[in-house]
């Protein structure tokens, strides 16, 4: 399938998502391992939707032997400058371009929600083994943190959404029914992990979301100049401590 105008905006900011968005707390590739009952070294993984390889080299840095699949060309090409040796094939997860029973594990790292779950769940069944499994994952903003939840509602009324921070956090059956994979069994787990980064990497990384990417250059620059005021009064050092939930689920292959 074609990527839909707004997933395949991520094209346009390649470099700008590579530089400055979250990566992933070890305890997730940790509970990866247990609900799979064993660890990435030596696993068979297929990263889909890799992007620029933010996922990818966390999971061969357990020793995993990956090969990513990514849609869209501006991010294959920064991954192949950020992972030279790891293999990216073109392609996406409605159609994966992998053979049948040929992986242990497959992960979407924040990418699952661009599929077409009526098509993506069977192709990944297809291409796990027997006793195989998927595993998808989301970096969350802890809404909790009260300038997390302040900056959501200034996001939200710039990109013309409904705030975030507003809705409750799904359950578990909510999460699972949400992610499509309601008829298989699956684990999940909340991982909460924090990072501190120059208020530069942050407004890159606010900015670097599909919604602002579609938005025009000029409001969005005002909308910054407005949040970096906003943050300084907050952070005066400049160093902004993000605060993420990462929701993963982990669905078996019967
Ligand atoms: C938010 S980025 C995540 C990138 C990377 N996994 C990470 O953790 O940083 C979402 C990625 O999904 C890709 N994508 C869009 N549509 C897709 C689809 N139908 N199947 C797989 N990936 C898709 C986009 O091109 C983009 O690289």
């Amino acid at each position: 399938m074609t990527p839909t105008p707004r997933a395949h905006a991520f094209n346009t900011a390649a470099a700008q998502y590579a530089a400055s968005r979250p990566s992933y707390p070890p305890a997730l590739f940790a509970s990866v391992e247990e609900f799979i009952g064993r660890p990435l070294a030596d696993c068979r993984v297929a990263d889909i939707g890799a992007g620029t390889g933010i996922a990818t080299a966390l999971l061969r840095e357990r020793g995993a032997r990956v090969i990513a699949v990514e849609p869209g060309g501006t991010m294959a090409a920064q991954f192949r400058e950020a992972l030279p040796d790891v293999p990216v094939v073109r392609g996406d997860g409605n159609a994966l371009p992998l053979a049948d029973a040929s992986q242990d594990l497959i992960t979407y790292a924040q990418s699952w929600h661009w599929t077409d779950t009526a098509r993506s769940v069977p192709e990944a069944l297809r291409v796990l083994r027997p006793g195989g499994a998927l595993a998808v994952w989301w970096n969350t903003s802890a809404f909790d943190v009260p300038w997390i939840a302040a900056q959501d509602e200034r996001v939200a009324a710039h990109c013309g959404g409904t705030p975030r921070s507003g809705r409750p956090r799904p359950d578990d059956g909510d999460a699972v029914r949400l992610a499509g994979l309601a008829d298989l069994r699956v684990a999940r787990r909340q991982v909460r992990w924090s990072r501190t980064v120059p208020l530069d990497t942050h407004l890159a990384n606010i900015s670097s979301r599909s919604a602002f990417l579609v938005l025009d250059a000029a409001d969005n620059n005002a909308f910054l100049a407005r949040e970096r005021d906003h943050l300084r009064r907050l952070f005066p050092d400049e160093r902004v401590a993000e605060t993420y939930v990462v929701d993963l689920l982990v669905a078996a292959r019967p």
